[in-house]
């Protein structure tokens, strides 16, 4: 708890806490409808090649079991086959795994049926009984040997500004390579679909997903469906970080066997499936080369990367992005390239492509501050710049230097010693380490619906859904200040593709984005309330609106608040039971405004590794933020602590192991998928900037849930090399390679 900025009693509470604690809140397979069928998948157990037969016969003579949903009897789906289906207008071709659609096996654990059911329990069991013959082909899922055959790449971009390599010529310079493992997603909600033809072209969706409306859409284009025809309810969303950004195998498979077998059908994600069927962290290669003058100026930056995708999809995200934009410097050059490979498509997560280049460009900037002989952090404040360096724009707000001296002096930094391996507690090396993170800070599109109520109540929709940030309760924060109302006066409706069109929750937009609508509806509600009074209450007939406020629910006159008439009387007057607006906020091009957006992070760590054993313990985690005006101060330190948490299991424990003789992940269970165990996080002290950005949106404030993550890992490397002199550049830093690290 950061005594400096929260107290312990702090009486902000989410508005969806209560529901949730109590487990009265609804989660996507919670939900129950009649006559439900439940499927579950069969899934490959080969890696490549194509299933010669599926018999169902067993499967089918189990108590219990309705149908079994395979290639061979799916019925023609329109988004699997636009051109087969040219009457059909709403219709575009299905991104990413066709499920059922043939034969064809693409990766481990690949949904080759789907089994129905009565109960969840005989599904199970259905699923058991069907019978698959395979014919094998060979395979590659081995990154780290594949990636160094040149002819396995995909091109994938190229920059260069300046000269390329010019860090070979500086006086000093540092050259090193990075390995990060396939990380995964895995929140503690399945990732699950009930899909129901409520009649022959509309359907009704319970679905776990990041965004109602992008979900709306994919799915009526499967079906050549029109858009209000489908409608998408996520009420609540536990955890996501990015799987839930788009729809995975469990959506088409529901549809097509609820349309098939005319039940309701739910499917639910088993804990394993969640490895290999929502998306992943991709494994990734980086080589990164920095130079500096003696004097800690930069000289040149390279940076090369290659990720793996799937061989059916390309995925790529910026992860050499960093490299090209944040220090000052005359001389980059970066390249990206993919690899493809016989496994699922990977995709978003939390901080995705700088989480993976800022541990590469963070450690290696690291080494190169100690090459020089200066302070991580002087030699970052060094070569600060308020000019983005790829687009040359000057960045809308930048107070990233705030950020490196509240985090210094929380953390302690003045203990550091720039020696590695000069502090010694018993039989513990200690170390300092910091790193820092960066990301777009975007705005997009948002419509707000805002209804004020006779009784006072104020009600927002929009269509968006929150995978546990908080939205609903910043929202209902920017209301009260945008309306001068107390909080529990206002109610934010979400998680449901009815609702007006909000945005996907992801890219750590939605409070930039939503925030902007409804601080828009907001605004519209006061301006229709000033217009009623004006229209209704003859005392400020021939006031000027500008001469109006309205507050506390009342309408009165600037000079003189006395003079008021209460809202709720002024909708009594009109002889309704509320009055509505509603109100759309355009997205924002950086390019309009000619600034750059971004928000920023600086965590700090303080790190035990034990002599003998090589044991990392964590013994304070400071972490700062640099992302606008802080709109609801609980959950934005929330969001911190969790970037925190999955920052150090990023730099410590995760890896998703894959067993490259048959091609299956190894340890697809929470059991064996080590995520930070309790004891492994300590203290966390949160800090941010609080500073309104002045030209981002309304109400000043940026996202924050990619940076609590990015740069966190490099902070923990950093450490480790400060107290061990041992430099770990492949993740997770585990003790077994520390201990046969070279100090
Ligand atoms: Mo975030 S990776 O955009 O959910």
């Amino acid at each position: 708890m950061n005594q400096t900025i929260f107290s312990i009693n702090n009486p902000d509470e989410r508005v969806d806490g209560l529901e949730k604690v109590t487990g009265k809140a609804k989660y996507t397979a919670e939900h129950p409808l009649p006559n439900m069928a439940y499927g579950v998948f069969v899934c490959s157990t080969i890696t490549k090649g194509i299933v010669k037969n599926i018999s169902t016969d067993k499967a089918m003579a189990a108590p219990g079991a309705i149908d079994v949903l395979h290639f061979e009897n799916c019925p023609k789906v329109p988004g699997y086959q636009p051109s087969a289906f040219p009457d059909l207008k709403n219709v575009s071709e299905w991104r990413g795994l066709k499920v059922f659609a043939d034969n064809k096996v693409r990766f481990n654990g690949q949904p080759i049926a789907l089994a129905l059911a009565e109960t969840i329990e005989s599904a199970n069991e259905v699923a058991k009984l069907v019978e698959v013959s395979y014919q094998e082909e060979s395979f590659e899922t081995d990154f780290d040997k594949l990636r160094k055959d040149p002819a396995k790449l995909k091109t994938g971009s190229s920059y260069t500004r300046g000269k390329s390599q010019a860090y070979k010529e500086a006086p000093f310079y540092v050259e090193a390579e990075y390995n990060i493992p396939i990380e995964v997603h895995n929140p503690m909600e399945m990732h699950a679909t009930i899909a129901y033809w409520e009649n022959a072209d509309s359907l009704l969706l319970y679905d776990k997903t990041q965004g109602p409306k992008s979900t709306q859409m994919a799915v009526a284009r499967l079906f050549g469906l029109t858009d209000k025809n489908v409608r998408v309810i996520a009420e609540n969303v536990g955890g996501a970080y990015g799987s839930a950004l788009r729809s995975w195998a469990n959506v088409p498979a529901a549809v097509i066997a609820a349309k098939k077998i005319q039940r309701p059908v739910k499917v639910v994600l088993t804990r394993p499936q969640m490895f290999s069927l929502v998306g992943y962290r991709p494994q990734s290669w980086q080589k990164l080369g920095i130079g500096a003058d003696a004097n800690g100026n930069l000289m040149g930056i390279s940076h090369y990367a290659i990720s793996n995708t799937s061989r059916y999809e390309d995925f790529r995200e910026g992860i050499v992005d960093a490299s090209r934009f944040l220090y000052k410097c005359d001389h980059v050059d970066t390249d990206y390239k993919l690899l493809p490979l016989d496994l699922s498509t990977p995709t978003w997560m939390r901080g995705p492509g700088e989480a993976t280049g800022c541990f590469a460009l963070e450690c290696t900037l690291d080494d190169l501050a100690y090459k020089l002989k200066m302070d991580p952090i002087a030699f970052r404040v060094k070569n600060f710049t308020e000019i983005q360096q790829e687009s040359k724009l000057p960045w809308s707000a930048i107070n990233v230097k705030d950020c490196y001296e509240k985090g210094a002096e929380l953390i302690g930094w003045k203990n550091r010693k720039q020696q590695p391996k000069s502090l010694k507690d018993k039989d513990w090396y200690v170390g300092y380490g910091m790193g820092v993170g960066v990301f777009g800070a975007g705005r997009g599109t948002s419509t707000v619906r805002g209804i004020w109520h006779k009784d006072g109540r104020v009600v927002l929709e929009s269509a968006v859904s929150d995978m546990g940030a908080g939205t609903a309760t910043a929202m209902v924060k920017v209301a009260a200040a945008a309306l001068s109302l107390p909080e529990d006066k206002i109610k934010f409706m979400m998680g449901d593709s009815d609702l007006p069109p909000g945005p996907t929750q992801g890219g750590s937009t939605t409070t930039s984005t939503l925030g902007s609508g409804v601080h828009l509806a907001c605004e519209a509600l006061k301006d229709l309330m000033k217009d009623m009074a004006k229209e209704l209450h003859p005392p400020f007939k021939e006031t000027s609106k500008d001469d109006l406020i309205v507050e506390n629910s009342r309408v009165s006159l600037k000079s003189n608040k006395e003079v008021a008439i209460a809202v709720g009387d002024l909708i009594n007057k009109k002889k309704v039971d509320f009055v509505d607006v509603v109100k759309t906020s355009p997205g924002l091009n950086p390019r309009d405004i000619q600034k750059a957006t971004n928000s920023f992070s600086v965590h700090f760590v303080k790190v035990y590794v034990h002599s003998k054993t090589g044991e990392v313990q964590l013994k304070h985690v400071v972490t700062t933020g640099d992302a606008g005006k802080i709109i609801s101060p609980q959950t934005a330190r929330s969001q911190m602590l969790g970037g925190a948490v999955g920052g150090i299991g990023m730099a410590l424990t995760e890896e998703v192991k894959i067993d490259h003789s048959t091609g299956k992940i190894q340890n697809a269970t929470l059991g064996s998928y080590q995520v930070p165990r309790h004891n492994m996080i300590p203290h966390i002290d949160v800090w941010f900037t609080d500073k309104p950005d002045p030209y981002i949106n309304a109400i000043g404030a940026k996202g924050l849930g990619e940076i609590a993550i990015i740069g966190f890992a490099a902070a923990v490397s950093n450490a480790v090399f400060n107290a061990t002199g041992k430099r770990l550049r492949d993740l997770p830093i585990t003790k077994e390679k520390i201990l046969a690290a070279k100090a």
